[in-house]
């Protein structure tokens, strides 16, 4: 019997997942990273993922190709909307079953909620939901994971502070979800009308000691982590509320030089004015590994879905 719990699977929620599930992945990471090219290719040759994305998206979707390629296999798919017969008025259903047929494994981003679950009712093969929504985005979630265990060498034990919009990122709400496999102490810092949604942390927040902040400054010096959000211009109802909130936070030089020295900034990106150009090249800023990690996840997840037991 294999303990690959991935085989097959669709990975909708990170909520569908255990700590043992989560620690097989970043373990299954290391190993497909420290292996030689030829190696790798193995995992996905002959296979075909296909990607639909309803929303824009540079690394999720360029990682997951970037990936698969390096199993060997290929991607085919839709990254305009425009461009495909969603154009025309093809539904989500029907375009997920035509997607079905081509490929082995469907990849989607979709503005609503539940949009991967409906999805993954539909596919034979599996959906890996690329953020539906503002509800979840589950990779990201397991990349951020493995990448603060790469860089603090631990989870447990460490204070993570999530700054931006939490009300709508959906990173953030897989993130916790994740987080809340571990011992950790979360610190949420964000405008009062973009704290997290009460009712979407209901079933994790008795596992995790959560605390809430508007300032950073009154929390800086505790933090471990500083995962970093954009605020979500576009699930903005009313454009007048984002244009009040727009600009609140950013990490610069003098809130970097109030920070424990080794605390690492995370930020799922794409970054636009959070996150000070001026500390991109400290070794505090982690984004762009986290990008890299990304890849790595990815295809160490690509490879435990389409095989029972690759590694
Ligand atoms: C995020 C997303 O799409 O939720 N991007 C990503 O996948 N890394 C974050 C964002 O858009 O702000």
């Amino acid at each position: 019997m294999s303990n690959n719990h991935f085989y097959n699977r669709d990975i909708i929620s990170i909520k569908d997942f255990t700590k043992e599930d989560l620690e097989f992945i970043f373990s299954a990471t290391n190993k497909i990273s420290s292996l030689r090219p030829n190696e790798k290719s193995e995992f996905g040759k002959g296979r075909t993922l296909g990607y639909i994305f309803y929303e824009p998206s540079t690394r999720t979707r360029m990682s997951f190709e970037s990936a698969m390629a390096s199993l060997g296999g290929i991607s085919i798919g839709i990254f305009d909307p425009k461009s495909s017969s969603i154009e025309k008025g093809e539904s989500l259903a029907d375009t997920i079953r035509t997607m079905d047929l081509y490929s082995d494994i469907i990849v989607l981003r979709h503005p609503l909620d539940g949009s991967s679950r409906f999805a993954s009712e539909l596919s034979n093969n599996p959906i890996i939901n690329a953020g539906s929504g503002s509800e979840e985005h589950p990779t990201q979630a397991m990349l951020d994971l493995y990448t603060i265990m790469k860089e603090k060498n631990k989870i447990d034990g460490l204070s993570i502070g999530v700054i931006g919009d939490l009300k709508y990122g959906r990173t953030v709400y897989s993130l916790l979800y994740g987080l809340a496999n571990y011992n950790v102490d979360i610190h949420l810092i964000s405008p009062s009308t973009l704290r997290i949604r009460r009712e979407s942390i209901y079933d994790v927040q008795d596992k995790l000691n959560i605390y809430e902040y508007s300032q950073i400054e009154d929390v800086l010096d505790k933090l471990d982590v500083i995962y970093v959000t954009r605020i979500q211009r576009e699930r903005f109802p009313d454009l007048q509320e984002y244009e009040k909130v727009k600009g609140t936070y950013t990490i610069d030089d003098s809130i970097l030089s109030k920070a424990k020295p080794n605390v690492s900034i995370m930020h799922p990106m794409p970054r636009t004015e959070e996150i000070s150009h001026s500390i991109d090249g400290t070794k505090n800023a982690i984004y762009f590994k986290q990008a890299a990690y990304g890849k790595e996840l990815r295809s160490a997840l690509l490879a435990l879905v389409l095989n029972e037991n690759p590694i």
